[in-house]
């Protein structure tokens, strides 16, 4: 058995309000609890955006009442709500823009980027759904603001390059990647068709391989926890998204017992870091058990997320979640909730 520190995942759909069809702040924070993340931040492309204090307001309280670990939330912009960037502030741990079209059709008009970077000028982070070319656009605005910025996840060789070159020019930029571009490439796209459709597109197994390599360069791991549910999957049009609170743990672990992967490297990539990006305290008494040796095969059934699927079932993993401490308490063993209402609305007083 190892101990880890409670998990942070920086970047999470938990649907709620809005789309409670597909997930809501119960079974995603029961999802997260599993998966062993015991803080999960919340972006805010509801089906209603977070655009305003208002709806953030009545997000934070309906969270309060539902989740089984903590969670923060992020704000959205189309840049037509700059005026409630101060009020939002201290209520969030960033700003999230859109530059590419994905669930929700949130995406902002590059000529608005400069105005919102200044008017967000914050310590706190902005975080970006940029693909490709538009990771330079973005750069060029972090040269002009210094605002600190995270590329969320980066999928490509070009964008992973761009990002380290920005680094080593001094600007004040991170990334992240997800379980499912490192895990899965374009191949698995023509296989599993729509289940596997996901804003950023899976690459090809060259991109895939750059991330591994340079994967001291990306800052955290973060699982776009994005459900959707099977009949959405199955539809004409089918949504973009994949969850992965509960597969990204087992498939890091994995990789340790593969010798692909250090242990100490999910330490730094799902807690040192996030910490650090997002400014939060330690949090005491706070840490999850893990049966490193343990093998078992992903499973529909065994999911604690609404959609009730993943696109890691019949995968072999090795390391399993065992139990999750947090504040003290246990919250969650063997596969289930043993306190409820135990989880921190972060951000709120
Ligand atoms: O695949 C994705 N799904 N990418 C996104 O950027 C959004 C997410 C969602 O909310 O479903
Ligand atoms: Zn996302």
């Amino acid at each position: 058995m190892i101990t880890l520190p409670g998990l942070i995942d920086i970047h999470v759909h938990l649907r709620d309000p809005g789309q409670t069809n597909k997930e809501d702040f119960t079974t995603g924070t029961a999802a997260a609890l599993a998966g062993g993340f015991t803080t999960v931040f919340d972006m805010p492309n509801n089906r209603k955006p977070i655009t305003t204090w208002a709806r953030l307001q009545e997000k934070m309280i309906i969270a309060k009442k539902k989740i089984l670990g903590d969670v923060g939330f992020y704000f959205g912009s189309l840049g037509d709500n700059l005026a409630e960037f101060t009020r939002v502030k201290p209520l969030v741990f960033g700003l999230k823009l859109y530059l590419n079209i994905t669930t929700g059709g949130f995406i902002i008009d590059k000529k608005q980027l400069l105005s919102i970077y200044k008017a967000w000028s914050s310590e706190k982070p902005i975080l970006l759904h940029s693909e490709e070319e538009m990771v330079g656009a973005i750069i060029d605005v972090v040269r002009k603001t210094g605002q600190r910025s995270h590329f969320c996840h980066i999928s490509s060789r070009n964008e992973l390059s761009q990002i380290m070159k920005a680094k080593q020019e001094g600007l004040p930029v991170t990334c992240g990647v997800t379980a499912h571009h490192l895990f899965l490439t374009i191949d698995d796209a023509r296989l599993f068709g729509p289940y596997v459709q996901m804003k950023p597109s899976l690459k090809s197994r060259r991109d895939v391989d750059y991330l591994w390599t340079h994967l001291r360069d990306i800052d955290v791991i973060e699982s776009d926890h994005a459900p959707h549910t099977l009949a959405e999957k199955e539809s004409d049009k089918p949504p973009f998204g994949v969850p992965g609170l509960e597969t990204t743990l087992p498939l890091l672990l994995t990789a340790v017992s593969e010798d692909k992967l250090e242990l100490k490297e999910i330490w730094r990539l799902c807690y040192d870091n996030p910490r650090q990006l997002l400014k939060l305290p330690d949090i005491k008494e706070t840490y999850i058990e893990v049966d490193e040796q343990e093998e078992y095969e992903i499973n529909d059934q065994e999911l604690q997320t609404k959609c009730g699927w993943s696109p890691f079932s019949g995968e072999k993993v090795r390391g399993r979640v065992k139990r999750v401490y947090i504040r003290g308490e246990k919250v969650y063993e063997n596969r289930a909730l043993v306190k409820p209402g135990w989880g921190t609305v972060l951000g709120a007083d």
